[in-house]
């Protein structure tokens, strides 16, 4: 199983950016904690991070017919991309969309998601653990497909 997480703005700034909403740790904890849970479930994992819309399109463009899985928490383009909506619409790769915050109790404008569109599935407000619950989720996906 092929996991891909996608990482949009302003994230690689964990650590450093509105830790009342984010946390201390950081962007590399993130990822080490990604890495570490996906050799624990034998998941292949690829990690991607991009302040660009267009960069994030063209990731999941790549991952078409190669990767079983996304994990994507777009950031601010959740609440205004309907280009990273049609990108995940037109791999039809099974998704996750994630959010560290619990984007619900926050501002109004946070409340739109265009992705969530073409994810089976949203959490949100569980810190880094979202990110480790949404991989669960596509490996037992993954596993329901076989
Ligand atoms: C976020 C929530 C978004 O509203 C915000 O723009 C982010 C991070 C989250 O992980 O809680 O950058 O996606």
């Amino acid at each position: 199983m092929k996991i891909l997480v996608l990482n949009g703005p302003n994230l690689n700034f964990l650590g450093i950016r509105e830790p009342e909403h984010y946390g201390k740790e950081t962007y590399e904890d993130l990822c080490s904690m990604i890495r570490r849970h996906a050799e624990e479930i034998g998941a292949e994992v690829s990690i991607y991070q991009s302040n660009h819309e267009g960069a994030l399109v063209d990731a999941i463009q790549e991952a078409y017919g190669k990767v079983d899985g996304i994990v994507i928490n777009p950031a601010a383009y959740t609440h205004t991309s309907v280009a990273l909506l049609d990108a995940l619409k037109s791999v039809s790769i099974p998704a996750v969309e994630v959010h560290i915050s619990r984007v619900e109790s926050r501002e109004a404008f946070r409340q739109v998601s265009y992705v969530r569109g073409a994810c089976m599935a949203t959490i949100t407000g569980k810190g880094f653990q979202g990110y480790l619950e949404a991989m669960d989720l596509l490996m037992k996906q993954g596993r329901r497909q076989a």
